[in-house]
């Protein structure tokens, strides 16, 4: 059997096994199959309409599965509704309850679990620490701001220390800035409850700033699942070359077995360890690896078009011929080209990745 877990030997907290989901002629989820290992966080990360969200309601059982089985701790749960399985789950719009404090709205879960009262406040107090609203535990809901009352809804779950928790773009309605505030108490919430996470978001920086492993999700299934770095640097697909990070991708034809392939903008070298199958493919070369002059894995020519100041690098845009732009990241001290200059930008052969 080829699972995902990474390391492979303990077997995974949570497994998803052919998991399908059809409403009548839409297809929201093809069979899908996942391994996630215990304290893992794992982003499923894609497009609007992906599959993500069916996902996460078939992982804990919202929604019924077509097909497919979900086994937690080796024990399929396919079967068990909601509140049964030890699944935490926290959603875009935190539903606090309007009428209850801070601090009852997190006891909330434990009190219907009939945890003993002094239990109860100790352990509300702990969450309220460690989402650092303390100071707070005595005001309502509709007396906080959205980032607070965010916080509250991550106490919440967190308080009853479900070994499992989903999250469903629990940060799509904060700002940037107090995004990536709670970006980072998410991460710290992950390690010291040693939970294992799967978060869902369609912001790649989020995924690349949260995650251990991101599920790369397309059209109802997993186009690629992989580090962040994996995703990053060998991109199996155009879609997740472009998808994650900035991508210059340059479409063409080879034979099989070729060392070239050949675009509208120019014939270049495959990498050295690329498996050329078929007809064509897309050779896919980062911003960070394009600089100024010829290189011996290709080169474009091109019209600046905008240069945009990033402080620690700038990034220059140039027009190639029928509307296609290339991205080039350059770094302090580098020479920066005028707008409007003609510019030539290469990149070294083994820089580039091989995408179907
Ligand atoms: N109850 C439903 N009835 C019919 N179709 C549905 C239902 N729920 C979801 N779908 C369809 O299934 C597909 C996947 O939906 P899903 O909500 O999983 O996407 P998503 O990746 O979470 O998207 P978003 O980023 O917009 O939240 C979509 O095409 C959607 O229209
Ligand atoms: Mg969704």
């Amino acid at each position: 059997m080829t699972m995902n877990a990474p390391g492979g030997e303990a077997p995974p907290k949570l497994l998803v096994e052919g998991l399908c989901k059809r409403y009548g002629a839409t297809t929201a989820l093809d069979p899908t199959s996942l391994a996630v290992r215990e304290g893992e966080f794992l982003t499923l990360l894609g497009p609007s309409g992906s599959g993500k969200t069916t996902l996460l309601q078939l992982i804990c059982g919202l929604v019924d599965a077509t097909e497919g089985r979900v086994v937690i701790d080796g024990r399929d749960q396919s079967r068990m509704p909601v509140h049964q399985r030890d699944i935490g789950l926290v959603f875009q719009h935190y539903a606090l309850f309007p009428h209850l404090t801070v601090a009852e709205n997190i006891a909330f879960p434990l009190k219907m679990r009939g945890r003993p009262s002094a239990e109860v406040a100790k352990r509300v107090d702990a969450a309220l620490g460690m989402v650092h609203l303390g100071h707070l535990a005595a005001r309502f809901p509709r007396e906080l701001s959205g980032g607070q009352q965010q916080r509250v809804a991550l106490a919440r779950c967190f308080v009853y220390q479900p070994s499992i928790i989903l999250m469903d773009e629990p940060l799509g309605a904060l700002d940037k800035k107090l995004r990536e505030h709670m970006q980072i108490e998410i991460k710290r919430l992950h390690r010291e409850s040693g939970a294992t996470i799967v978060y869902v978001t369609h912001d790649q920086e989020e995924a690349l700033a949260l995650s251990d492993r991101i599920c790369l999700m397309n059209h109802a299934r997993i186009e690629q699942l992989g580090s962040p770095r994996e995703i990053y640097e060998r991109p199996r697909t155009a879609f997740a070359a472009d998808f994650i990070g900035i991508s210059n991708i340059f479409r063409g034809t080879f034979a099989t077995g070729a060392s070239r392939i050949e675009t509208p903008h120019g014939s270049f070298a495959l990498p050295s360890d690329a498996t050329p199958v078929g007809e064509g493919g897309a050779l896919v070369v980062r911003p960070e690896h394009l600089r100024l002059g010829a290189a011996d894995g290709g080169h474009v020519t091109g019209i600046v078009a905008e240069i945009v100041y990033a402080g620690s690098e700038t990034r220059v845009i140039a027009t190639l011929s029928e509307g296609a732009t290339v991205t080039l990241r350059l770094q302090q001290g580098e020479t920066v080209p005028e707008l409007g200059q003609q510019i030539v930008a290469g990149w070294p052969r083994d820089k580039a990745v091989l995408v179907s």
